[in-house]
């Protein structure tokens, strides 16, 4: 009778919160997405039903409205169904349009709070976002625009000040690119990109601002646009201690090896693992 909508982190099992873990185990059906891992879903009973409504590229896959119908019929039949979505489920993951659908319904729900790539991302890639003399402040945004929405100002982010954080941006990168040195954003300014952040091919290349639009990316990756992206304030002792801003990784392992641009494939990852077992 209760649809939970469980924002499930990142990637890395390690950053589901308790209460996911605990919804998860107990969930009589899961709703997930593609993204979702095999490791995170592990966390869930074997005997849930199971329902994968993620879109394929090339391949449409349930429309929004296909979604909110399977909730509203899981939430009349089951008692806990968890709707599982990547990072935090407010943040781009259309969390409210399955909510209004449920309590249109009559179904009661309950979001979950997860861990957003949109900072985790950053985090485990040694990339503080904030920083003292540096930025003061960072926003979130998408590169992918919905014609519904008012669009991106882009011009009053690129004089914010703000550490600017891209998701989504895996193809929309050139025009996010244009979009701020075309208001005056210096050529130069560090972008660092996080591909598939907290997982064990988690991939950070960096690259200049006037760059990134030649520089072919992968998804899902974090586009991270301002002075703390830069290599010299990596928070990474590999890379502080090498001092080679490109880091001790092997450049152009994910085949996006360009002029000014330098990746490291290393897992940067320091967790302090708590013992406990998976709630089963
Ligand atoms: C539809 S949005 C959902 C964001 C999610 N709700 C969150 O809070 O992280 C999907 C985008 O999140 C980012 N993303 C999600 N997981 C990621 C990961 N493990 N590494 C890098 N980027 C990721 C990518 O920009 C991707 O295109």
């Amino acid at each position: 009778m209760t649809v939970h909508l469980l924002g499930v982190g990142p990637g890395d099992p390690e950053l589901l919160t308790l209460r996911a873990a605990r919804l998860l185990g107990r969930a009589e059906a899961v709703v997930h997405d593609r993204l979702i891992g095999p490791d995170v879903l592990g966390y869930a009973s074997p005997t849930a039903e199971r329902y994968d409504v993620g879109k394929t590229p090339g391949h449409p896959g349930p429309t929004q409205r296909d979604i909110n119908e399977l909730l509203v019929q899981l939430g009349a039949r089951l008692d806990c169904v968890v709707r599982v979505k990547g990072g935090d489920p407010t943040v781009f993951g259309r969390g409210a349009e399955e909510v209004e659908a449920c309590h249109r319904a009559g179904i009661r729900t309950e979001v979950v709070p997860g861990i957003t790539s949109s900072i985790a991302g950053p985090t485990a890639a040694g990339v503080s976002l904030t920083r003292r003399g540096t930025a003061s402040g960072f926003c979130v945004v998408t590169a992918h625009q919905d014609p519904r929405s008012d669009p991106v100002k882009w011009s009053a982010l690129a004089h914010s000040g703000l550490t600017i954080v891209v998701l989504m941006g895996a193809r929309g990168a050139p025009r996010v690119a244009d979009a701020l040195l075309g208001a005056g954003m210096q050529a130069d300014t560090p972008v660092a990109v996080v591909t598939s952040a907290t997982l064990p091919e988690q991939q950070t290349c960096r690259t200049a601002l006037g760059d990134l639009g030649t520089t072919p990316l992968r998804a899902p990756s974090v586009i991270v646009i301002g002075d703390v992206a830069a290599a010299e304030a990596s928070l990474l002792a590999e890379e502080v201690l090498s001092g080679d801003p490109q880091g001790p990784g092997t450049p152009g392992v994910a085949g996006v090896a360009q002029p000014g641009v330098g990746c490291t494939g290393t897992r940067h990852l320091a967790i302090p693992h708590v013992a406990g077992t998976p709630p089963g």
